[in-house]
Parts: structure tokens; sequence; C-alpha cells
């Protein structure tokens, strides 16, 4: 289950294999309903059928009589349009590891579960990014792009930054929700990293991808000083119209890299592994 309150509320829960989200509008539960709502949803909203078909509710009140009612919801949910990948898993078929931030994780592969033409093992740690809720989708559909435009390069044997290889789209109940990456070894990148790390926003702009994060932790460094660049989730794409201006972005945050990982504070990630 997932749990996110800001304004609106919103519950992500799975009942039997179908996912169901709750949205519950600011100002319909006390503060207090609130904090329990995560370990005691079933007994603070209104009795409803989990066991039903349906995927998504809003929980309000009802104006006259003050009591909490569902609205059950067949409106297709969003998903990440751009299907490039031929390969994706279902969510149900991860078993999550370790969560490194809000929507990324270490995942395995669960038994039976294989990716074609991808060799893994049953211990074989992934990397999952996927969209919790329908607000988030939208940074899945710009990394899933970002990876499209990557693999298309390196097929084209165009000079590509080293990423980690997209293995997967990672799809729930038929839509695609995130992806399923390499896990890479590697620390976040500092000081003396600068300029490789330089290298690899050129080589990504060449690609069309202006990174817009350039905080510390979405550069990996290996043993050997290589760095691998990551997280495409707030990336600009470079067309012809903004290309002068985006060169003049990419120089800007090439600029600001040795202040960036100077930046102790830990911002951009929870957790590296
Ligand atoms: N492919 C990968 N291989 C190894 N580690 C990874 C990989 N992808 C992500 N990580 C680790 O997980 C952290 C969070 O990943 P990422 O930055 O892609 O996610 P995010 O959801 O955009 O999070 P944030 O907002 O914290 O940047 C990274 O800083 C890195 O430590
Ligand atoms: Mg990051």
């Amino acid at each position: 289950m997932e749990f996110v309150s800001t304004g609106n509320s919103h519950l992500r829960i799975l009942a039997g294999s179908i996912v169901k989200y709750i949205t519950i509008p600011e100002g319909t539960l006390t503060s207090e309903d609130l904090e329990d709502l995560p370990f005691d949803f079933q007994n603070i909203l209104p009795p409803m059928d989990y066991t039903g078909n349906w995927q998504s509710a809003i929980v309000a009140r009802d104006e006259l009589s003050g009591e909490l009612v569902s609205i059950l919801s067949s409106t297709p949910l969003p998903g990440v349009r751009d299907r490039w990948c031929s390969r994706s898993v279902d969510f149900l078929s991860l078993k999550r590891v370790r969560l490194l931030a809000p929507q990324t994780a270490i995942f395995t592969l669960k038994d039976s579960t294989s990716l074609e033409g991808v060799q893994t093992a049953a211990a074989t740690l992934l990397i999952g990014k996927m969209a919790r809720f329908g607000g988030e989708i939208l940074y899945m559909e710009t990394e899933t792009r970002a990876y499209r435009l990557l693999n298309d390069a390196r097929q084209h044997q165009r000079t590509v930054p080293r990423t980690p290889r997209f293995l997967a789209h990672i799809e729930e109940g038929g839509r695609i929700i995130g992806m399923l990456l390499e896990k890479v070894e590697g620390r976040p990148a500092c000081e003396s990293d600068v300029a490789e790390c330089a290298q690899a926003l050129r080589e990504l702009f060449r690609v069309g991808i202006l990174q817009t994060d350039c905080n510390r932790y979405n550069f990996l460094v290996n043993d050997s000083g290589h760095v691998t660049i990551i997280d495409f989730g707030n990336v600009t794409f470079i067309t012809t119209e903004n290309a002068a201006e985006g060169a003049a972005m990419l120089e800007e945050q090439i600029e600001g890299l040795e202040e960036q990982f100077r930046d102790t504070s830990g911002a951009g990630t929870v957790s590296w592994a």
C-alpha cells in the first residue's frame, strides 16, 4: 500500500490482483483520521467492496447528511503512452528488496518471471521506477521517452553517454506505470568527477536531452572513474525551436556542477546502493 497526502490524499491498495486507487479530497477527513488511514483505512472509509472490479474511487462527504460516501469510477487510469520497448513486466512479478526514493526501488524478479533476451538470475538486482499515482505518470513518460532517444541513438552508432540499460516497461493492469532498469554499480559524483560528468551531459545533449537535475546522486561513478548518468524524469527535450536556449542552459548546468557536487545536504536521494 502507498499513501500520499499533500492536500488531497491518495491511497493505493492491492486487493487480490487488482490495484485500487482511492482519492480523498482535502478537508474530508479529520487530521487524526488521516494519520491513521494507512493502518486502518477499512474502518475509517465507508464500506466498499474491495473484491470488486473497480479501479478507482473518490471518498467525500454527503452534503446533506455529512456522512462519508464513496463514488466508484471506471474512468481508465492514465499510463505512459510511449511503448517503445518490446519487453514488459507486470509489477506483480517484481519483488521489492529496498526502497531508494519514493518512486524508485531495488527489485528482483519473482520465480518463473524472465525477460526475453536479458540474462537474469533469481538474485539479480534490478532498478524499478514507478508512478504510484496518476500525477507521477508524467515523469515516467518523460524518462521513458529519454531512454527511447538514447536507445535509437545507440542503434544508429551515435555517441551516447553511459546510462543504465532499459530492460522493460513496468505494467499494472495493462497500462505502463514505469520502467525496469539495469542496476549500475557506483558512488555519487564528487568534485573530482566534474570533467567526466560535464562530458556525459554534453553527450546527452547531442542526443536531444538536457539534464536539468544535476545533483551528485544523478551520476554514478564506478571504480574506474567512469560516469553513468541516471534520472531523466525532469529532462528537457531539445528541438530546433529551443536548441539555442538549451545550449546556454547546458553551459550553465556544467558551470554549476562543482558547487552541486560540494553539496552534502543529501538532496536528490534517500539512500544509495
Ligand atoms: N540504474 C540504477 N543503478 C543503480 N542505482 C540507481 C539506479 N537508478 C537509481 N539509482 C539510485 O536510486 C536513487 C534514486 O534514483 P533516481 O534519481 O533515478 O530516482 P528519483 O525517483 O528521480 O529520485 P530523486 O527525486 O531522489 O532523484 C539514485 O540517486 C541512485 O542512488
Ligand atoms: Mg535522482
